[in-house]
């Protein structure tokens, strides 16, 4: 379907950009990458977002009293956009982000775009942009939304004013690993999320939250941590940068949706293609115990797409999984999704759009 784009260029911030020649589609990780445009959108607290505009790419600037700066009021999302053999550029499931940053606004007490506002935004801003979306195959081009109370504020409240601001990036594999497995710890002193926090949610906070784990756990040659949930310690909730999947005698689990484990929507997506393709899919509670005799584990995100996982450490006592690299089940489920999102196979649930 065509793109419509009534979004206003201007040039109120012109940053250089970095340049397109500089960079190694063939090695492209997970690093920033100034682009050309960035879109920018701004309401009062109790209004409506109403008409947004592209901005050359750069630094804004905010009240050192801005809410989101003093008391956290943010959130963020993450999509990705592909560039199709036959020219194409399609997103995946924007309109899941939309509901996503809705849900996650009335949490934080914020105003937030319309779903129609949203993919709109999003569309625009890739357009505006294309030119850094990778050659197919290469990798994709990120797109990180972010909704924040850019309004000054001294006492704890609401900010009076919010901006909702897209940037992106042209990213290939999230872990230095690349495809190959990627190397976990688990967490048994600090948690990600409390039951009626915000672990639900994508805020900032979450993830400002997991760096202290995650940092020490790198510095030991881990990949990444996986939380347990906090009441029991017992039950596995999520790695700081996806979800979670355990395959034992051809049965996925997954912890289930409960409030403390964000709902990704790679997470949701391999749901519905595991079961469309036969496999038993159980969201539940996981027990860390299950990790020992499990047959497979893999992660989910937006960031890490599907992600093997190669070793899990608990108390110091490691189980290994595979033979360096995909589990049966993680690559069936990968190759489909891959696929689906880069336009090689028929997508039925149309998911992706143009
Ligand atoms: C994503 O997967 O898009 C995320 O937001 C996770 C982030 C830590 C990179």
């Amino acid at each position: 379907s065509p793109v419509r784009c009534d979004a206003v260029l201007s040039d109120t911030f012109s940053t250089k950009t970095s340049e397109l020649a500089d960079i190694d589609w063939d090695n492209l990780g997970f690093g920033f990458v100034p682009t050309d445009y960035m879109y920018m959108m701004k309401c009062t607290q109790g209004g409506n977002f109403s008409k947004g505009e592209l901005q050359r790419f750069g630094n804004i600037e905010l009240s050192p009293s801005a809410g989101v700066l003093n008391y956290g009021q943010g959130l963020f999302e993450g999509l990705k956009a592909y560039r199709t053999e036959d020219g194409k550029i399609l997103l995946f499931r924007p309109e899941e982000n939309a509901i996503r940053m809705r849900m996650g606004a009335e949490r934080m007490c914020m105003p937030s775009p319309t779903v129609e506002q949203f993919v709109e935004a999003v569309k625009a801003t890739v357009l505006a942009n294309k030119r850094w979306v990778p050659p197919p195959g290469k990798g994709s081009l990120y797109l990180r939304p972010l909704l924040m109370g850019s309004g000054a504020v001294l006492g704890l409240a609401p900010a009076p004013e919010y901006t909702f601001l897209i940037y992106v990036s042209p990213v290939g594999n999230y872990f230095k690993e690349g495809v190959a497995p990627i190397h976990l710890v688990v967490e048994h002193e600090l948690h990600r999320a409390t039951p009626g926090g915000t672990g639900g949610v994508k805020t900032i906070g979450n993830y400002a939250a997991v760096l202290k784990a995650q940092s020490a756990a790198k510095a030991k040659g881990y990949s990444d941590v996986l939380y347990l949930d906090c009441v029991h310690k017992r039950y596995l909730e999520e790695v700081s940068s996806c979800n979670i999947f355990v395959v034992k005698d051809n049965v996925i689990s997954t912890p289930s949706i409960k409030g403390t484990i964000l709902p990704g929507i790679t997470r949701k997506s391999i749901i519905d293609v595991a079961r469309s393709q036969g496999f038993q899919v159980e969201e539940r509670l996981v027990a860390v115990e299950e990790l020992l005799d499990a047959d497979e584990v893999f992660c989910t995100g937006t960031a890490v797409v599907v992600s093997p996982v190669g070793s899990i450490t608990s108390m110091g006592k490691r189980v290994s999984y595979g033979e360096g690299g995909f589990g049966v089940v993680s690559e069936q489920l990968y190759s489909v999704l891959t696929r689906l999102q880069m336009g090689l196979i028929e997508d039925k649930m149309n998911w992706s759009i143009e």
